[in-house]
C-alpha cells in the first residue's frame, strides 16, 4: 500500500481584496511507497513549499484529497490533524521554528512532554542526540 496517495490537488492563494488568484498547484497526483525516498525539483515559485506545507497538514487544500497511510488529513477537524502531525509526520523546516530559550535537546523533548510521554522514555530518546 502507499504511504501516501495525493489526488487531484489544487491550492490558490486569494490577494487581500481576492483581485488576484495565484493557483499554486494545480491538479497534483501523487504516490509514494513505503521506504521510497521522493526529492520533488523546480524553480522558485514552482509551489514546492506550498506541496510540502499541505501534505504536512500545515495548509489546507483548496480541493483534492490526501492520504497518509489511509486515512484522509484534508477532512481531519484542526484538533485530528495536530495529533496527527504530533505522532504520524516528522518536518524539517525552511525556517527552523525551534524555540530560541530552549537548548537542542529540550526542543526535542517539547513535543514528548506534549504527548504526556513518560519521562524516563522522554529522556531515553533525547539522549541520543548527544
Ligand atoms: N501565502 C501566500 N500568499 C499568496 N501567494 C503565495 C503564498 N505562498 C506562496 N504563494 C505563491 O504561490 C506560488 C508557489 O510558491 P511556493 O510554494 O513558495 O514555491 P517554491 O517553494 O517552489 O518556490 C508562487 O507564485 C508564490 O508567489
Ligand atoms: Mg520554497
Amino acid at each position: 500500500m502507499s504511504i501516501l496517495n495525493v489526488d487531484k490537488l489544487v491550492k490558490e492563494y486569494a490577494s487581500k481584496r481576492n483581485v488576484v488568484i495565484t493557483k499554486a498547484l494545480n491538479g497534483i497526483d501523487l504516490k509514494v511507497d513505503a521506504g521510497e525516498f521522493v526529492g520533488i525539483m523546480g524553480p522558485s515559485g514552482s509551489g514546492k513549499t506550498t506541496l510540502l506545507n499541505i501534505l504536512s497538514g500545515i495548509d489546507k487544500a483548496t480541493s483534492g484529497s490526501i492520504k497518509i497511510s489511509g486515512q484522509d488529513i484534508a477532512t481531519m477537524t484542526k484538533d485530528k490533524l495536530a495529533l496527527f502531525r504530533r505522532k504520524h509526520l516528522g518536518f524539517v523546516f525552511q525556517e527552523f521554528n525551534l524555540l530560541d530559550s530552549l537548548t537542542v535537546k529540550e526542543n526535542i523533548m517539547l513535543l514528548m512532554i506534549l504527548d504526556k510521554s513518560e519521562f524516563s522514555d522522554i529522556e531515553k530518546k533525547s539522549d541520543r542526540i548527544n
